[in-house]
Formats: C-alpha cells, structure tokens, sequence
C-alpha cells in the first residue's frame, strides 16, 4: 500500500497515529484528512508538517461531492477512519451533529472507497476506529468481548454503534475489506481539555474546581495513546478482513480513585503541599444516561496479533502530566482559542 488517509489526523488519537505512520513508514504518503473543528489542532503535528510523505488535506468528510472528488484524484489504497465528533457530554447537546459527522461521514468515505475500488478490491483496506461505548455499559463484573452486543446508551455512542454497522454492511454487500477496532479511553499528550484527565490537569494548575460527575463510582479503562497507535498499525496491517478487535489496557479505574492519584502527582510535580489539589474536587450533577463501567477483554488482539500495552498507567499518567507542564503554552493556545489561527498562519500561501 503507498496512498494512506488518515481521517481526523488533527484530533487528539488522529496525530498520533499520523506522526506513527509517517515516522514509520517512509515509503508511504500519509494524507491527512481533516476539516478542523474545535478539536482539530495542527499544531499537534508541528514536528513533521514539513516531512516529504505528510500531506495535510482540508476537507470535512459529510460532503459528499468533495470527498468523492478527493478519492478519485488521489486514490488512497487505504483508509483509516478516527474523524468523528468524540465527546459524549456535546453528544447530549447537540445529537444531529453526531449523528452527520459519525454516520453520514462515515457513509460517505465507505461510498467513495467503494465508487473507486470496487472492480479490484485487492491490496486495499478500510479500517474503522470505533469505541468501547457502543457495547453500552457493564455491571460490576464482566468485561467486554467481541461478541458483546451492541447496546449503545448516548447519542455519541449510538452514532458510533451505528457507523460500526455501515462498514459491516460495506463488506457483506458490495464485498468491502474492512476492519473495526473498538477501543476504551484514551489519555496522553494532546489530549484536548474537554476530557477527564486533560481538563482536571489544566483545572489543578490553574486552582480551579474538579467537577465530578455523580459520586464518581464509574470505572473506565484507561489506555495510553501511544499504545493504541502501535494497535492499529498492528490491525491496519495484521488484521484480518471483516473481523473486530478490542483493544483496552487492562487498566480499570474507578473515576474518584484515578482523580485521587492525579491530584497526587499534581501535587507532587507542582511542589505543593501534600493534599491541596484534592481539596478542589467537587461533586456535581451527573451526566445523564451515564455508563456505569467500561472494561475491555483485549485477548483478541494479543493471540492474533501480539499487542499489548508497553506502559503502565502511573508511568503513562506520569508522562502526560510532564507533558502539559512543559508545553502549557500549548495548553493556553487550547483553552484561549489561538490554536484555530494556526491553520491560516501556517498555510496561507504555501
Ligand atoms: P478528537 O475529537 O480529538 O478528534 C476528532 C478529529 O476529527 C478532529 O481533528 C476534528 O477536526 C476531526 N473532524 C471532526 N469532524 C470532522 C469532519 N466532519 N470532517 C473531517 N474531520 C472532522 O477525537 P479523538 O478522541 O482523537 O477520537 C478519534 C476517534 O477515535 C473517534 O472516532 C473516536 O470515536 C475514537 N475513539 C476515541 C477514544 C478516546 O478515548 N478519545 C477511545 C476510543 C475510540
Ligand atoms: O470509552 C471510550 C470513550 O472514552 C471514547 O469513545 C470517547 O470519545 C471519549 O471521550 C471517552 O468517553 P468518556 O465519556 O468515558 O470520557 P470523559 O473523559 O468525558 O469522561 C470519563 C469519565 O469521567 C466519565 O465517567 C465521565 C467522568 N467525568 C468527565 C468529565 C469531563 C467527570 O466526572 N467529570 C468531568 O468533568
């Protein structure tokens, strides 16, 4: 394969699967293929905008005239498919928006890949990045295979859930190679502030309040971002065709106990006294439709495909706290807004 696009590249999982590929893969042409919401950043990729098999491509995958128009002309042997809207707390606001972005996004590319490939659909791929939320939720016990039914609770993960059938009908239909990999919660650098981790990080340095939702009995399984990059790498290129992998860290928290051991770390890390970040911790209204507890069964994709995650969660919490403490300018230019101007500056007239 030589032509990759690489949807969502901007996003937080999206560039580090872009720098992976592009580091990794000399003889490839990775084209990045991002039309930059809020929780698209450039500046993520700073580091090999200029690499001779990079290519950035503005383009938002729910139009359909351009994306075809982009398939025919560049003729991407592969895809691999991380743009969505991806929080579940804007899901709850704004479902249509979800439902366009996740689905007929979706729709749109498996159209375009088929339009192009359909005569001859060998050496080609498409691979669909999904989540751990369309199984729904797990009690106490438990964890989730690849047979679990799908059992999606918010419109983020009902919109995800039902791209996840799309592609499977692409294949049984028209005969599309696809893969799906569904992966719990992701944390490391870049991640924008929006999210648990990123947002409680920048709330303790700035001594703001953390809000809690409920009374923060809910587990999810934490994976370090890096490791889900070297994971799809491993299904992109190792999978195989109409199959699902599930991809977790073997890493389950409990919410109030993983903010605990953060503020720990803050603490320790900002040289404050013992305790003072867990004093901002607030308890406040809960998410509603809230899933109880994500665990992922990941013995798939270890017996297929060898993978399993190279770090531990307090030396990956501890390298993604390192990183927001030296790069807090990235994190103002988030949290101010700047970041959006980074496009036009950077490639205006280029
Ligand atoms: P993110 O919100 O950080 O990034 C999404 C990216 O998609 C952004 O760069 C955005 O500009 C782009 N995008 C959004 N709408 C677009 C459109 N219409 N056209 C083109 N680009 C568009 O998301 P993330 O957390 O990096 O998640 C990436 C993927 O992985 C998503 O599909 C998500 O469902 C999945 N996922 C995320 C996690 C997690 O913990 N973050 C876990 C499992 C699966
Ligand atoms: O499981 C994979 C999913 O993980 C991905 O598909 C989603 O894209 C990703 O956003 C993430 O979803 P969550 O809803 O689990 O992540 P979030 O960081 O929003 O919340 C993690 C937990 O923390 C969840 O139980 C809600 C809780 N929470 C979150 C925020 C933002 C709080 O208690 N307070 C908060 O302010």
């Amino acid at each position: 394969m030589k032509k990759i696009v690489i949807t969502g590249g901007a996003g937080f999982i999206g560039s580090h699967v872009v720098r992976h590929f592009v580091k990794k893969y000399p003889e490839y042409t990775i084209y990045n293929l991002d039309t930059l919401t809020y929780a698209g950043n450039l500046e993520n990729l700073k580091d090999i905008e200029n690499s001779s098999n990079y290519k950035f491509v503005k383009a938002d995958i729910t139009d359909e005239i351009v994306i075809k128009e982009l398939f025919q002309e560049y003729k991407f042997d592969g895809v691999i498919h991380l743009a969505a809207e991806s929080h579940v707390d804007r899901s709850i606001k704004d479902p249509l928006a979800f439902a366009k972005t996740n689905i007929l996004g979706t729709l749109n590319l498996l159209n375009s890949f088929k339009e192009l490939w359909s005569n001859d659909w060998s050496g080609k791929r498409f691979y669909h990045v999904s989540t751990d939320e369309v199984y729904g939720t797990l009690g106490n016990t438990g964890l989730f295979t690849e047979k679990t039914s799908y059992s999606p609770n918010s419109p983020y993960s009902a919109s995800k859930a039902s791209s996840d059938h799309f592609v499977r009908s692409y294949g049984e239909t028209y005969g599309l190679p696809y893969v799906i990999s569904n992966c719990s919660n992701n944390y490391g650098p870049n991640h924008f502030p929006e999210k648990l981790i990123p947002l409680f990080i920048n709330n303790i340095i700035n001594n703001k309040s953390l809000p809690v939702y409920g009374d923060g009995n809910y587990t999810r399984d934490w994976l370090y971002v890096k490791d889900h990059a070297i994971a799809i790498d491993e299904v992109f290129h190792n999978g195989t065709n109409e199959n699902t992998y599930n991809i977790g860290g073997f890493n389950e928290w409990k919410n109030i106990d993983l903010v605990k051991l953060l503020c720990s770390l803050m603490d320790e890390k900002l040289e404050r006294e013992s305790g003072s970040s867990e004093k901002l911790i607030t308890f406040v209204k809960d998410r509603p439709g809230h899933d109880l507890r994500y665990a992922i069964d990941a013995t798939k994709i270890n017996k297929e495909l060898g993978w399993k995650p190279s770090v531990t969660f307090e030396q990956g919490l501890s390298i993604t706290i390192d990183w927001y403490l030296e790069n807090s300018e990235w994190l103002e230019r988030v949290t101010t807004g700047d970041y959006l101007r980074y496009y036009q500056d950077f490639y205006t007239n280029r």
